[in-house]
C-alpha cells in the first residue's frame, strides 16, 4: 500500500492456502518482510513458523518465502536486523537468527506460567524515529453522504431505538416490573457481542425478519 493509503495490492501469498500469515514486518534496508506462519486456520496467538518472505519474484512464488524456525511455537517477530529477530514463544522471548539459531534473552518465572499469560510482541526499548505517516500530516476528513444515492436502513441508528423504546423493558439483562430479565428468552439491547449486536443477533436466531417471499425466516 502506498503510504497514502492507496494501490492496495497483494504483497505475497494470496494462493496459497493453509497458513495464515500474519505479523508482517519490514525488514530494515531491504524489500523483504518478516512474518508468521501459523498453519491451519491459525492457531492460539498466532504461534506459526518464522519466516522471511521477498516480494522480488511477485506474489505467488512460493519459493521466495524461507521458513527459518524449526517448529511452530513462535509468533510476533521483530526485525532488528537482516538476519536478526524479537519472537515470543509461550513463556519466552528469544533472539533468532535468519538460520534458524535461537537464544532466549527472557525466560517467564515459573509462577507466572499460570492461567493462560503468554509473552507478547517484543519490542527493542532504543528510541526510534517514528515512521513519515501521510494520513497523519492533516486533520481526519469528516466521511460525507454519497449525492444522488438513497439513504439505507442502518440496524443501530433507525432499528436500535425503537427497540430500546418498545422491547428492552422485559428484553434485556435486568430484572423489570414489566417482566425481564430476557422474557421469552431473548435480549434485545443494543450491546455488542462477539460479531453483532445482542438485538440483532437475538431477532435473526429467533425467526423475526422476513426475507420478502413471506417467510419467517432469518439467514
Ligand atoms: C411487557 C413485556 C414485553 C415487552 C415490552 C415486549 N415483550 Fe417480547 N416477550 C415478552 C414475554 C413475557 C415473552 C415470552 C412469551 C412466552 O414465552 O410465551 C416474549 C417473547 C417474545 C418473542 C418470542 C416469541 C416467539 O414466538 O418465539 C419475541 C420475538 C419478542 N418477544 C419480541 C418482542 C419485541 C420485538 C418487542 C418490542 C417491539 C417485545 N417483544 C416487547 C414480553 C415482552
Amino acid at each position: 500500500m502506498n503510504p497514502d493509503g492507496t494501490g492496495l495490492m497483494v504483497f505475497f501469498g494470496n494462493q496459497h492456502p493453509n497458513v495464515v500469515m500474519i505479523d508482517a514486518k519490514p525488514i530494515p534496508g531491504t524489500r523483504k518482510v518478516v512474518a508468521s506462519f501459523s498453519p491451519g486456520h491459525g492457531r492460539t496467538e498466532h504461534a506459526g513458523a518464522i519466516a522471511i518472505i521477498d516480494p522480488d519474484q511477485g506474489p505467488d512464488a512460493k519459493d521466495m518465502a524461507r521458513t527459518i524456525t524449526k517448529g511452530h511455537n513462535y509468533r510476533d517477530p521483530y526485525p532488528l536486523s537482516e538476519n536478526l529477530f524479537l519472537v515470543a514463544t509461550n513463556h519466552a522471548i528469544e533472539l533468532i537468527d535468519d538460520l534458524g539459531n535461537s537464544t532466549v534473552l527472557w525466560s517467564m518465572p515459573a509462577d507466572w506460567r499460570t492461567g493462560r499469560m503468554c509473552v507478547h510482541e517484543p519490542r527493542p526499548l532504543a528510541a526510534r524515529e517514528k515512521e513519515y505517516v501521510m494520513a497523519l500530516q492533516r486533520p481526519p476528513s469528516m466521511i460525507e453522504p454519497f449525492a444522488n444515492v438513497p439513504d439505507l436502513i442502518d440496524f443501530p441508528r433507525d432499528i436500535q431505538p425503537l427497540l430500546d423504546k418498545y422491547c428492552v423493558a422485559c428484553h434485556d439483562y435486568d430484572a423489570s416490573p414489566r417482566g425481564g430479565p430476557m422474557s421469552g428468552g431473548l435480549i434485545f439491547s443494543g450491546d455488542h457481542g462477539p460479531m453483532f449486536s445482542h438485538s440483532y443477533y437475538n431477532l435473526t436466531i429467533s425467526g423475526q425478519y422476513i426475507d420478502g417471499r413471506n417467510l419467517r425466516k432469518s439467514d
